[in-house]
């Protein structure tokens, strides 16, 4: 089993129970192998398109960019963590999401994606933490993944040594029964019903895909074309 663990940062509450799932996950699965990213400081996306137009390689971040995105590909579960800023996912992990844009079902979804497990994990002081793991939902279903599933907390403290510990309690229950369902599930998870069906209206739009003639190709190339 493989997992990918990107964080915002490599400090703070979303990390430690980033890491409390990570280490609960490697204590049901001995011999999983974990493979971790901070985007702290990522460059965020010019805009140029040059991903979808002329290939991924040509992106100006590419170095940066490249050593995750392989590592998302070849991992059985992806996990994204973001700690609430003004109701909203950190500017690091966005910066480094839309860098992925290539990858989202109407493009170059990889092959790989159709049995992946998402886990979205954030803490908030107080509020605005639902907005956030259901955006980083978003973009595990806009990868085309699988399952995912959401870990998010208002924890009323600026650290994690603050946090109550009753609280805490609940947080490290809540973390191993995740870390159960990604472990039971993991090799087995298969894509939902509408995503399926998205997947299915997308290929009628690839057959006439003229505008981004590599997605096209992309499509052609994994069979889900003629
Ligand atoms: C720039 C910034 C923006 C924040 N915005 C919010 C917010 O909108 N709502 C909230 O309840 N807490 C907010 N907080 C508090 C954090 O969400 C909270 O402390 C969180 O647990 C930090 O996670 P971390 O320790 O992993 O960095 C903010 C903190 C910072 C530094």
């Amino acid at each position: 089993m493989k997992i990918v663990a990107v964080h915002s940062r490599f400090t703070g509450s979303t990390h430690a129970i980033a890491l409390m799932l990570l280490d609960e996950i490697g204590r049901l699965e001995p011999g999983a192998q974990i493979d971790e990213f901070c985007v702290a400081g990522f460059k965020p996306c010019v805009g140029c398109f040059s991903c979808f137009a002329n290939g991924e390689d040509t992106c100006p971040h590419y170095a940066e960019v490249h050593p995750i995105a392989t590592a998302i590909e070849q991992a059985d579960v992806v996990v994204l963590d973001s700690p609430t800023y003004v109701m909203g996912i950190s500017g690091a992990m966005k910066s480094f999401l839309d860098h992925l844009a290539y990858r989202w079902f109407a493009h170059r979804p990889h092959p790989s994606m159709g049995k992946k497990i998402g886990v979205a994990i954030s803490t908030t002081g107080g509020s605005g933490v639902r907005g956030v793991t259901k955006a980083l939902k978003a973009q595990f279903f806009g990868l085309s993944m699988a399952k995912y599933y959401r870990l998010g907390f208002s924890i009323m403290a600026f650290n994690w040594g603050d946090v109550n510990p009753k609280k805490k309690a609940r947080i490290e229950r809540a973390v191993r029964r995740t870390a159960r369902r990604v472990v039971a599930l993991s090799g087995k998870a298969k894509r939902g019903l509408f995503l399926r069906l998205l997947l299915w209206g997308i290929h009628f739009m690839q057959q006439k895909n003229d505008w981004f003639p590599l997605d096209h190709q992309w499509w052609k190339d994994n069979g889900w074309i003629k």
